[in-house]
């Protein structure tokens, strides 16, 4: 049985810790999107996490962490230009990936000698972790390789019946996952574009952030991931868009793909709709590349290789 608890309830921080406290996998709201949270330390809750999301153990896994001062926990050999981003940037949809520290388990991290760590913008997410008194893994709280979820409902969609809790919050409101720094290599590189823009990171720090190099490290890299049942084209303006749609019979035009913010917030839900709605192609706008843009088209050029 899932319980399911509004964020609002009077002892929603209490309910949730303690079941996070006692092995139970929580789905938690972020800015970004629902994670499936599980006490970084209980191994046996974190390998839960991989059981119901069907993910491959050896994926790694995000640490959330109430605040900065906790990072010194869990990471070793920080690098200067991390801290400064991470002291500007968070709360916020922005992971580090950084030396891990010994208080983090292989599971977490599929026994790579790396850690990527956050700390969310969500308010009752962030007392529930600082109530638990240690961080907690969440990877997005969906099934392996489908679309992220962005309010309860999905979740519940996903994962119902198989989870213990899920807090029902507003809508998330980034609507795409973190993006991801990696510190490890020197020169910072960008493991995932996401809902923190690089040009924005990039001001902060007064450096450029590389592109990755080496193999593939995130998940969010494989090939094909955030897809949704329905085919995806991808189009570069609204004329094409039209065109397409008027020749495919069962489809769809995604909404919004000339204001950023909206989209990225709306990108999932409208795709977990036109699902629900039985549409077979869903017709998306490439959005222009910088800030939020950078992140949309990553996921829906992933969707449209599924
Ligand atoms: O916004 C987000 O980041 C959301 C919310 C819930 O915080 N979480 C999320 O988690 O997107 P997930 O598991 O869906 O994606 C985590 C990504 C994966 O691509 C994983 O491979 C990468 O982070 N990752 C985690 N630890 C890593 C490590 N040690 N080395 C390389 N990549 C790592
Ligand atoms: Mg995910």
């Amino acid at each position: 049985m899932t319980k399911i608890i509004h964020a609002y309830s009077s002892d929603v921080v209490e309910v949730a810790s303690d079941c996070l406290n006692s092995g139970g996998l929580v789905a938690i709201p972020t800015e970004t999107v629902y994670g499936l949270a599980a006490r970084a330390d209980i191994d046996q809750a974190v390998a839960r996490i991989f059981t119901v999301k069907g993910r491959p153990i050896g994926h790694p896994l995000i640490l959330h962490i109430a605040d900065l001062d906790e990072l010194s926990r869990y990471t070793t050999d920080v690098p200067r230009t991390a801290l400064v981003m991470a002291s500007q940037c968070w709360p916020g949809p922005l992971t580090l990936l950084l030396r891990r520290s010994g208080e983090v388990s292989d599971l977490v991290t599929g026994g790579r000698d790396t850690v990527a760590i956050r700390v969310p913008a969500n308010e009752t997410t962030l007392r529930i972790i600082e109530r638990c008194g240690h961080a907690i893994a969440a990877p997005s709280a969906n099934k392996f390789g489908r679309v992220s979820p962005t309010n309860a409902q999905h979740v519940m969609a996903d994962l119902g019946g198989e989870i213990d809790l899920v807090i029902d919050d507003d809508q998330c409101s980034i609507g795409v996952e973190s993006t991801i720094i990696d510190f490890t290599r020197g020169e910072p590189q960008v493991l995932r574009p996401g809902g923190f823009p690089i040009e924005d990171l990039e001001l902060v720090i007064g450096e450029s952030i590389g592109a990755p190099t080496g193999e593939s490290r995130a998940s969010g890299m494989l090939a094909s991931h955030y897809a949704p049942h329905g085919s995806v084209k991808l189009v570069s303006s609204l004329n094409e868009a039209r065109e397409l749609h008027e020749n495919s019979p069962s489809s769809r035009i995604l909404a919004h793909s000339e204001d950023l913010p909206l989209y990225a917030a709306s990108l999932y839900s409208q795709m977990r709709q036109a699902d629900i709605d039985g549409i077979d192609t869903i017709i998306a706008i490439i959005p222009p590349q910088h800030g939020l843009g950078i992140a949309i088209a990553d996921r829906l050029i992933k969707a449209s290789l599924a």
